[in-house]
């Protein structure tokens, strides 16, 4: 049987909380899903298309291709399982692979030993058939095999992607609290922006979020800067499939002629590692960057616009109130600055977003790592707009 042409059950896993998200993006890509939750999609499809899939997809972390499911009480019948499956029909000779696994199982109280049992059993496998060992270790180099065990419920899935689809590869410089990318574009991907008017991002840090935008405005996908996936290390891996589908990857770029993407941070280092950044996606034509405080913003005329702000949350006490300020700030400025513009403020830390005083027309739950976060909206209404008297203003 070709992997490559067969189809399967695909896991497409994603961060906490953007399945909503990753759907969305898979059904545009033309599949057909199943069930949604916090941490990924349910789909179906060949590997074949698991490489668009991981070519294109900003909200993914992993594309997983389902091989087997059986049931398996402890690690000793999964090895059992997986000794008999016909793994020199997957791996080349010579291989190289990784083991990952999510276990949870009242037998097992440290993964490590389920993933160990796996790798056994396709070691010893392949050392039967072949009379060589193929070499293992951590790092997600070459092929990876995925364990998902709960209770006495196992599935076993070749991980197509290998290092984690979540980080779109052309932050080079990090600078301090930045967005993973895949977050970063999923709260775009929330908004109401149009992909053609104003996107104001004061407080850009390394630029993720004006990054994330411009990718997307232009339909720039991440697969632009990557160049090795797991599924290149497969038996029967075609080279010519992946090098189709990154091409159509230039070719579905396209031109937003008059889009204005302006990102500024009082940081000059934040702007230098921003900038350098925008270059390695290939964007730093579409962004106006400047060093200065956020409500020195240029925020074009015209509507309907996008403010995205992603200020600090603060985690000591002087931090706080310095930062209550700064979000009282943050709502002036909407307020006075902003009419007729659509605005989002990613934070996680409620308390201070009160301080906005502005009522939140809506509010989207993230987590930003383990953060419990939101993205609030505000509708700001053309003119100064302050609340009715008697109207209670929370968010
Ligand atoms: C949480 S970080 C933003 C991280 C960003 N989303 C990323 O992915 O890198 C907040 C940024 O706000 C900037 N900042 C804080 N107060 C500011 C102010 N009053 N005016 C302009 N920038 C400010 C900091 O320099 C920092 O880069």
């Amino acid at each position: 049987m070709n992997l490559f042409t067969s189809k399967a059950d695909v896991v497409i896993t994603c961060p906490k909380r953007l399945g909503t998200y990753l759907e969305q993006e898979v059904t545009e890509l033309g599949f057909t899903t199943g069930k949604t939750f916090l941490t990924g999609v349910c789909t179906q499809g060949t590997i074949n298309d698991c490489i668009k899939l991981n070519l294109n997809l900003r909200c993914a972390s992993q594309v997983l291709y389902s091989l087997k499911k059986f049931e398996a009480r402890n690690a000793d019948e999964i090895y059992e399982h997986l000794v008999n499956y016909a793994w020199e029909d997957i791996l080349p000779d010579p291989g190289y692979f990784s083991i990952t696994s999510n276990v949870n199982n009242p037998t097992i109280n440290n993964s490590m030993f389920a993933n160990l049992r796996v790798k056994d059993a396709i070691v010893d496998r392949l050392r039967e058939k072949r009379g060589t060992r193929p070499s293992t270790g951590a790092a997600l180099s070459g092929a990876v095999f995925n364990l998902f065990w709960e209770n006495d419920a196992a599935e076993v899935f070749i991980d197509t992607s290998g290092p984690s689809l979540a980080r779109h590869g052309y932050r080079k410089i990090p600078g301090q609290a930045p967005m993973l990318e895949a977050l970063a574009a999923a709260t775009i991907l929330a908004t109401k922006w149009d992909r053609t008017s104003a996107f104001v991002n004061p407080m850009c840090g390394s630029g993720t979020i004006a990054i994330e935008a411009a990718m997307i405005a232009t339909n720039r996908r991440p697969g632009l800067f990557r160049t090795n996936y797991a599924f290149m290390h497969l038996q029967g891996y075609d080279e010519s499939v992946y090098l189709q589908e990154d091409a159509l990857l230039e070719t579905q770029i396209i031109d937003v002629p008059g889009l204005r993407i302006i990102a500024t941070d009082y940081s000059e280092r934040a702007i230098e590692n921003a900038k350098k950044n925008a270059v390695a996606a290939g964007v730093a034509n579409l962004i106006e960057f400047a060093v200065c405080d956020f409500a020195d913003s240029e925020v074009p005329a015209g509507v309907p616009g996008m403010f995205y702000v992603n200020p600090e949350y603060g985690e000591r006490l002087g931090d706080i109130r310095e930062l209550e300020e700064t979000y009282s700030r943050i709502g002036d400025f909407m307020k006075k600055k902003c009419g007729g513009y659509h605005g989002y403020v990613f934070t996680g830390n409620l308390d201070l977003a009160k301080k906005i005083g502005l009522k939140a027309s809506r509010r989207f739950e993230f987590y930003n790592s383990t953060i419990d976060c939101r993205l609030l909206e505000y509708e700001l209404y053309s003119g100064s707009r302050t609340a009715p008297k008697g109207e209670v203003i929370t968010n």
